[in-house]
C-alpha cells in the first residue's frame, strides 16, 4: 500500500509539469492594477532570477530581474521572485523566464469596476489525494477568476509533532498543480493569494514564522509580517490574517487590523480572510481561537463595515446570517462564508437550524465564486462538478 502510494506520488510530481518545467505562480504584493509578482522554482545551479516580458500589443521584450534564494532545509530548489511594476491596468502580458522556452500569460486588474469582477475563494486544499484538489482547481479556473484566495491548510506539509520537518515534496506537488491548472480560459495564469493555516506551520498554533519556513519562503504575500491588505483601487479591499499560527490574534495584529480597516472606508467592497473560523460549522463554538477572533476581530469588522469574511478549517460549506454582535440582523451585518473544503473529505456540519448564526451548512466539497460590481456582491458556492449549491447576494447601499 505504502509503495503504491509512493510510486503514484512520484509519478504525479514528474508528470504534472512535463520534463523540464518547474512551478511558476503569480501573486500580488501591492497595487494589482499596475504590478505583478512572478515566482518560480529553479534548480540550485540557476543563480539568477531573470525574465523578459511584454504587453500583448508590444513587440520589444523588457528585461526584469529579482531575487533568487535557496529554499530551507536543503530542499533541492531555489525560489525566484521578480516584481513587475508600472504595468498597464486591465492588460494582458506575456513573459518568459531566462533559459526557458516556455512563455506564460497574465492579466493585471482593472482600475475601475466598469464590468463585474470575479474571484475564487477556498481553503483546506491538498490534504492527501491529488484528484479532488486538481478537479476543484480546474473547476474554479473555468469561471475566469481574476485571482484565487486560498485561506490556509494549503498542502498539509506540517506535522503536529514539533520535531518533524515539513514535507517539501507536498509543497512541490501543490505548486505544480497550480502552475498547470490555475489558468483562465484565455490561458492567463491566475494570481494566488494565501493565508496561513495550522497545517502550514510545524506546531500548528502559537508559533513564529521560523516554524513555517516554506510558507514564508514560497509566498511573497502576505509576507513575513504574516498578515497584510491588498487594495484594488477604490472598489475592493482584502485583508489577509493569521488566525494564531505564527502571530497572535490579539495585540499587534488586532491593532494593525484596526488601523488598516480605518483606511478602507471609501472602498466599495471590503472583505477579510483567515483560516480558523470565528463562527464554526463543525467545531465547538466556545473553542479558544474562535472565541478570541470573535472578541478581537469581529467587533472591528462590524465597526468598519466589512461585508463578508472568508473562513476555513472546518471542512464543510457554511454561510452565516448577516451578523452584528453575534446576532442575526435584517440589514447590514457581516456574512461569514466557509469552511474550507476545496480538496478535503467534507465533514458533517451542525444543523443550521440548531445554531443562532448558521443560515446554511452542508457536507460538501466546494469553492466560493465571488462577483462584485458597482451595484451588488454575488456569492456562489460551487462543487468540483460545477453544481451551484448555494447563492447569496448583497446589494450595495
Ligand atoms: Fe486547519
Amino acid at each position: 500500500m505504502i509503495i503504491k502510494f509512493l510510486l503514484s506520488f512520484l509519478l504525479c510530481c514528474s508528470c504534472l509539469l512535463g520534463e523540464d518545467l518547474l512551478p511558476v505562480y503569480l501573486t500580488w504584493q501591492t497595487d494589482p492594477t499596475t504590478t505583478m509578482t512572478i515566482q518560480w522554482l529553479s534548480k540550485p545551479e540557476a543563480k539568477e532570477a531573470a525574465l523578459e516580458y511584454l504587453k500583448a500589443d508590444e513587440t520589444v521584450w523588457h528585461k526584469a530581474t529579482g531575487e533568487c534564494q535557496a529554499l530551507p532545509h536543503k530542499a533541492p530548489y531555489n525560489i525566484n521572485r521578480v516584481f513587475l511594476q508600472n504595468l498597464q491596468p486591465n492588460a494582458q502580458y506575456r513573459f518568459k523566464i531566462k533559459d526557458s522556452e516556455a512563455t506564460h500569460l497574465f492579466r493585471t486588474a482593472p482600475k475601475e469596476l466598469t464590468e463585474p469582477f470575479s474571484f475564487a475563494v477556498g481553503g483546506d486544499v491538498f490534504p492527501d489525494d491529488l484528484q479532488p484538489f486538481q478537479e476543484m482547481t480546474k473547476q474554479a479556473s473555468l469561471h475566469n477568476p481574476r485571482f484565487v484566495l486560498l485561506g490556509g491548510d494549503l498542502a498539509y506539509t506540517a506535522s503536529v509533532k514539533r520535531f518533524r520537518q515539513e514535507d517539501f515534496d507536498r509543497w512541490f506537488t501543490f505548486l505544480s498543480v497550480l502552475s498547470k491548472d490555475l489558468k483562465d480560459q484565455s490561458g492567463c495564469l491566475i494570481p494566488l493569494l494565501v493565508t496561513i493555516g495550522n497545517h502550514d506551520v510545524v506546531g500548528s498554533y502559537g508559533q513564529t514564522p521560523e516554524s513555517a519556513p516554506f510558507f514564508y519562503s514560497l509566498f511573497a504575500m502576505p509576507g513575513i509580517q504574516g498578515y497584510n491588505v491588498l487594495r484594488f483601487d477604490n472598489y475592493l479591499s482584502l485583508v489577509l490574517l493569521d488566525s494564531g499560527h505564527t502571530h497572535p490574534i490579539a495585540g499587534a495584529q488586532t491593532e494593525w487590523l484596526n488601523r488598516e480597516l480605518q483606511k478602507q472606508g471609501n472602498v466599495l467592497h471590503r472583505f477579510a480572510a483567515y483560516h480558523v473560523a470565528a463562527f464554526p460549522s463543525v467545531r465547538y463554538y466556545r473553542q479558544a481561537i474562535p472565541t478570541t477572533i470573535r472578541r478581537n476581530w469581529v467587533p472591528l469588522f462590524e465597526k468598519y463595515g466589512v461585508q463578508a469574511v472568508f473562513e476555513n478549517h472546518d471542512h464543510a460549506y457554511k454561510r452565516t446570517f448577516p451578523l452584528i454582535s453575534e446576532s442575526h440582523v435584517p440589514r447590514g451585518g457581516v456574512v461569514y462564508f466557509g469552511d474550507g473544503s476545496w480538496g478535503v473529505k467534507p465533514r458533517i456540519p451542525k444543523k443550521a437550524s440548531r445554531t443562532t448564526y448558521l443560515a446554511t451548512a452542508q457536507s460538501v466539497r466546494q469553492f466560493l465564486n465571488v462577483t462584485v460590481s458597482k451595484t451588488k456582491r454575488q456569492f456562489k458556492a460551487i462543487t468540483e462538478k460545477g453544481v451551484v449549491i448555494d447563492e447569496y447576494e448583497q446589494v450595495v447601499d
